[in-house]
């Protein structure tokens, strides 16, 4: 059997971590096996870069961040856009995939790379995912690999601008990525004590977060730590067009700077932003993670084995599963707002600038 394996999209902590896994599983389970891995995500089976891989390739590498096959973006709305000689993105994989004569492709990826894996699956493909990203909103699993490592690295951000911000009297907005959903500044939030959580899924009152800044002053707290999710926006701004936004938020990419002027202007604090950006991505997974993804991994190399394709790995229940692809492309895992964590934070007294 030949399987082509790539890793597609952001990278994460823990994609190595699957690929030994996966590595692992086929070659001690799957007789005849070779296992040819693809350079850049869905850019190498586009360009046909790709390597034959030994058992030894897969030494080593639990522990290390980032791909050894490296990753790229590819755009899932321009995979079917021919070019002059009249062919796609799309045209060029499958061509390529019949060319190395694989039996399956094996994507290691989150949302974008779902679509693309659905993609071919529907142009008739066997296709097996394995669902990553910090952001933690691949629907149908209940944990993508590296977001927890992610919530490990945000905490430690949060608790280090906790004992600044205490030292100075200042309110501090530390921003973290996340996309459009808020899954990675709700657990880093709450796990570094942030007094005011702001996320996508729930639309903010800016007056409401510089009242909750100001009840703390009124008790005796002179700073206020603020994790903000960049996908976070106020309610007026949810309501503006994108090209409105971005004028608004003066270029911004996010409205986090808006709003520590706003709270700074009106709450009469000293503001400071903090945006830890890649380094929520870099470095070596935890234990967790390297646990999640050899399960994630070898879970894909079973269902390669058992010829299950079209599919993509879930975690459900703390059991391994799996879910259509065509069921989880296109489709975001948001935070529900009447969710019990959001209860059990607001009834400790976390503000979601949300309260009336
Ligand atoms: O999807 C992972 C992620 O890190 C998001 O949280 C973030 O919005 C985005 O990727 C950043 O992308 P890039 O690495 O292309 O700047």
């Amino acid at each position: 059997m030949r399987i082509g394996i790539l890793t597609s999209g952001g990278d994460c902590p823990g994609l190595n971590a699957v690929i030994r896994g996966f590595a692992k599983y086929v070659f001690n389970n799957i007789r005849d096996v070779e296992l040819i891995g693809i350079s850049e995500g869905y850019l190498g089976l586009i360009e046909k870069d790709t390597r034959r891989m030994q058992p030894s390739d897969f030494s080593g590498i639990l522990n290390v961040g980032g791909t050894i096959l490296g990753t790229s973006r590819t755009p899932f709305k321009k995979m079917k856009e021919e070019d002059s000689d009249g062919k796609s993105r799309l045209d060029m994989m499958v061509k390529n995939y019949k060319a190395l004569g694989l039996d399956v492709l094996v994507t290691l990826g989150g949302g974008g790379t779902h679509k693309n894996a659905g993609l071919l699956a529907d142009a008739g493909l066997n296709v097996v995912g394995i669902p990553k990203t910090i952001d933690n909103d691949i629907w149908g699993t209940d944990v993508t690999f590296g977001f927890h490592t992610a919530v490990d690295i945000a905490t430690e951000c949060i608790d280090r601008i906790h004992t600044t911000a205490a030292s100075h009297g200042r309110t501090m907005l530390i921003e973290l990525m996340g996309h459009k959903v808020g899954w990675l500044t709700l657990y880093a939030g709450i796990a570094g004590g942030a007094d005011i959580i702001l996320l996508p899924e729930m639309p903010y009152d800016p007056d409401t977060v510089v009242k909750m800044v100001r009840r703390r002053l009124d008790t005796g707290k002179d700073f206020s730590i603020i994790a903000i999710a960049e996908g976070a926006m106020s309610a007026a701004e949810t309501k503006m067009k994108k090209n409105e936004r971005a004028e608004y938020w003066n270029g911004r990419a996010t409205g986090t700077e808006r709003l520590a002027q706003y709270i700074e202007e009106n709450a009469g604090v000293e503001t400071r932003v903090v945006i830890p950006g890649h380094l929520q991505r870099g470095g070596n997974p935890s234990p967790y993670d390297r646990f999640l993804s050899t399960q994630m991994g070898s879970f894909a190399g079973e269902l390669v084995k058992n010829g299950k394709f079209g599919v993509t790995v879930a975690m459900r229940n703390n059991e391994m599963t799996y879910n259509r692809l065509s069921d989880v492309a296109g489709k975001l895992k948001y935070v529900p707002v009447d969710d019990q964590r959001i209860a059990m934070a607001r009834a400790i007294g976390i503000y979601f600038g949300d309260e009336k």
